[in-house]
């Protein structure tokens, strides 16, 4: 039996290189070891982007086209919606009879993000349960491995406390408690130089077109001490290296490093080079992208296929869960 890793992602805006390496490609090792469901959390986007609803059936298919064109196999990973699992809901409604408010409110994301962002009213109760659904979300497939950011982490936690107070209170052992799969994820930079992002509009997506992404490299910035070709570089001031780090070899990244450092080739040079390195990969994503976008009705079909193999596992769980209850 293999252990269960289950993830999800909030569709609230296309996908960029940020995404991929942070978060996919380890999705993509995790695949083929583990039985795995993958999903977007669109009620999770609900709590934050409830006055913002236009685009989020577009941002769930166009995420789950990129999810399919970097590699994540239907065949492998169970890839599916979250507001398609009704089961997730049932399970958050009664988390949400035994999570104590205190847990909810001392939480640390929840506090920074109702300190931080200002333009939204997050003063609801969905928003302050987002932990909570999150916890039904992992349960309901009794997940052993959640892989997520570290920001992530205090949501695994408390989805642990609420296994350990179900199993508890009604005297089963229903829940395993699950732990974070923290990964070190390579950092990568906006084409700016800072965060990626789409609000600093700085992104490069899994959607741009190769030419597209081809031009924001090569007008990406650099070093920004290096003005002239003539002036030496620091590889480790320069955004641009932080993709050489994930697309170049070691060897060749030692090359690099002297060549910048003794300004004995131009930033576009380097460019170039990285270019080279990232083409095969870029051009394979964008093949499939194409496939897919072009045959929507199988992308819909994997979604329903993973909806109903989903809502088959959530089934059985709720169906323990309303028992274990007494309901
Ligand atoms: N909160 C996660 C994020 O913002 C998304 C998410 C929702 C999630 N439910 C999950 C991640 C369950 C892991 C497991 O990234």
């Amino acid at each position: 039996m293999k252990s269960r890793v289950l993830s999800g992602m909030r569709p609230t805006g296309k996908l960029h290189f940020g995404h991929l390496h942070g978060v996919l490609k380890n999705w993509l090792r995790l695949q083929d070891e583990y039985e795995c469901f993958f999903f977007s959390a669109d009620w999770h986007a609900l709590t934050s982007e409830y006055e913002n609803t236009e685009n989020l059936k577009d941002y769930i298919l166009d995420n789950i086209i990129d999810w399919l064109s970097v590699g994540i196999d239907p065949d492998k990973a169970t890839v599916f919606v979250q507001s398609k699992v009704i089961e997730h809901a049932e399970l958050n409604l009664i988390f949400g009879m035994i999570t104590p408010l205190s847990w909810l409110e001392r939480n640390p994301t929840y506090k920074e993000q109702l300190q931080e962002i200002k333009n939204k009213d997050l003063q609801t109760f969905g928003f302050l349960g987002y932990p909570v659904l999150q916890a039904a979300d992992i349960l309901i497939y009794k997940a052993h491995y959640v892989p997520v950011g570290i920001d992530q982490v205090p949501h695994v936690e408390l989805t642990r406390e609420i296994a350990r107070r179900f199993n508890y209170i009604f005297k089963v052992e229903l829940f395993p408690v699950p732990e974070p799969l923290l990964t070190d994820t390579p950092k990568l930079l906006g084409t700016d130089g800072r965060k990626m992002s789409k609000s600093y509009n700085n992104s490069i997506y899994l959607s741009d077109k190769p030419e597209v992404i081809e031009n924001k490299i090569l007008t990406m910035m650099t070093d920004p001490h290096r003005v002239r070709k003539t002036d030496k570089g620091d590889p480790d001031l320069c955004p641009l290296f932080l993709f050489h780090k994930i697309y170049t070899s070691e060897e060749e990244r030692k090359e690099i490093i002297h060549n910048c450092k003794n300004a004995l080739f131009g930033c576009r040079d380097c460019k170039k080079i990285l270019l080279g390195k990232m083409k095969p990969e870029i051009d394979s994503y964008w093949e499939k992208r194409n496939y897919y976008t072009e045959n929507l009705d199988r992308v819909n079909d994997i979604i329903s296929e993973g909806n109903k193999k989903a809502k088959t596992f959530a089934e059985k769980v709720i169906n323990e869960v309303r028992n274990a209850v007494g309901l």
